[in-house]
């Protein structure tokens, strides 16, 4: 689904969500403006729970804080029982600020610095993803933290070619991630592992790509993991505990997407388990499920005001917002496709137009050609699945002040993050 799950039409012909008009929520607390339901969070969190309680109970589902990370949000995962996957020392710093338990804490990345590593130490941060050598130097000059044992995975480079953009694909041997099995990386790094007493090997972890809507990606990754952790076994006596086929189920932008479903991709990956544990004689490991983009996707929304209109006859149609690449750079990047719906009020009719940014790009387009009803100025545009990887990759190119976010629930919402303010742009000046 496209949009999350609590958004009607309200009688005065506005679109709502969580029961709060958002024509209401742009009078109060301005545009642009990002707008996360909490139903749809949890539900989106229910559905992966529910799928893996059913085929594969031993599961740990790790939300992948880089889709979209808050302290509203970390209070939400900790009361549905998620985990939690961070890549930074800023993520680790915000999720134990919140309070996150972090035990429940599982740090990636390919290039961990030892300043963060020596952090994650300190707050005693649950996992550590080894994913180079390099790490593996770093983790013995530091020493033991907090937690001695400390669980560490490694991430190995699986080098299977799922369907998505180039830039989001992760799991091809020529990849910045993980250690690669062909050349003998990934055995060399795991005998080291072993035969350091304060890190505990519990098992290998491959991530294949992102927005991903088949499951054989997932499967494929699963299979390589267990064929080489069968032979890290009998080579080194190191038995997996925890496998992982990393995150990335793709989510709607548009009606043409696929709709994913997450009880099919759990069942899968529980058959394929309990296939290669058969195969090799290995126990039945615990399974590691790395959602991001469809834990708050679709439960996001971005709502912005109509400004300029500029019509070039029989060429194209530009309606400019009062946002664009700065909050959302997915368009630009990766040329990803997003649909658009007219806010404040319900209109007949249709024109073909371009929905532009109003940043110093020509690039800075948020959806091109798509069909509206005649747009004035002051108009409202919502454009939906804008919940992950959008904020996440927010920036102050020409020194835009980053949106407000607000939760939506019950007919109530709360400002989460405010507007930035201007004196924000100075705050770091010295
Ligand atoms: N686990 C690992 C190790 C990852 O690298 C990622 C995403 C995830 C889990 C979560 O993947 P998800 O379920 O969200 O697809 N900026 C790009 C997406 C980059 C994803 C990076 N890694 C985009 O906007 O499409």
């Amino acid at each position: 689904m496209l949009w999350p799950l609590t958004t009607t039409r309200d009688s005065a012909g506005s679109l709502a969500i969580g029961g709060v008009s958002l024509t209401d929520l742009a009078h109060e607390v301005g545009t642009p403006l990002y707008i996360y339901d909490e139903r749809t969070v949890r539900d989106s969190i229910r559905s992966y729970r529910t799928a893996f309680e059913r085929h594969y109970p031993s599961t740990r589902v790790v939300y992948a804080g880089k889709a979209y990370l808050a302290g509203w949000l970390l209070t939400i995962l900790e009361e549905e029982g998620l985990f939690l996957d961070v890549v930074s020392g800023g993520e680790l710093y915000v999720a134990h600020a919140a309070g996150f338990p972090m035990e429940r804490v599982i740090f990636h990345g390919n290039n961990k610095t030892a300043d963060e590593l020596r952090l994650a130490l300190e707050l005693g941060c649950g996992e550590i993803v080894i994913d180079n050598e390099h790490e593996i130097d770093l983790l013995e000059q530091l020493g033991p933290g907090v937690r001695n044992p400390l669980d560490v995975m490694l991430r190995i480079s699986p080098g299977v070619d799922a369907h998505t953009h180039e830039y989001r694909k992760t799991g091809l041997i020529d990849s910045k991630f993980g250690l690669p099995i062909e050349t003998g990386d990934a055995a060399r790094a795991v005998e080291r592992i072993a035969g350091i007493r304060w890190l505990r090997l519990l098992g290998y972890h491959a991530h294949v790509g992102s927005q991903i809507f088949e499951v054989d990606p997932f499967v494929a990754a699963l299979g390589i993991l267990f064929q080489f952790a069968a032979d890290m076994e009998e080579r080194f006596g190191v038995e997996p505990l925890r496998m992982s086929p990393g995150g990335g189920l793709g989510i709607q932008y548009e009606t043409t997407d696929p709709d994913v479903n997450v009880d099919e991709y759990a069942s899968r990956l529980a058959d394929s388990v309990s296939t290669a544990v058969e195969r090799y004689s290995l126990g039945k490991p615990e399974l590691v499920v790395e959602p991001g983009r469809s834990i708050v996707g679709q439960a996001g929304v971005a709502l912005y005001t109509v400004g300029a209109i500029k019509e070039i006859p029989g060429v194209r149609r530009y309606v400019s917002v009062d946002g664009g690449m700065a909050d959302n750079i997915r368009p630009a990047l990766y040329g990803a496709r997003y649909s658009v719906a007219l806010a404040n009020r319900e209109a007949q009719g249709a024109q073909l137009v371009t929905v532009a940014g109003k940043y110093c790009e020509s690039g800075d387009v948020l959806i091109h050609d798509v069909e509206l009803p005649p747009l004035s100025p002051g108009d409202l545009l919502a454009i939906p699945a804008a919940g992950a990887y959008c904020l996440a990759m927010a920036s102050n190119y020409n020194l835009a002040l980053r949106p407000a976010v607000v939760v939506v629930t019950d007919g109530r919402y709360r400002v989460v993050q405010r507007r930035e303010r201007y004196e924000d742009l100075l705050c770091r000046d010295v």
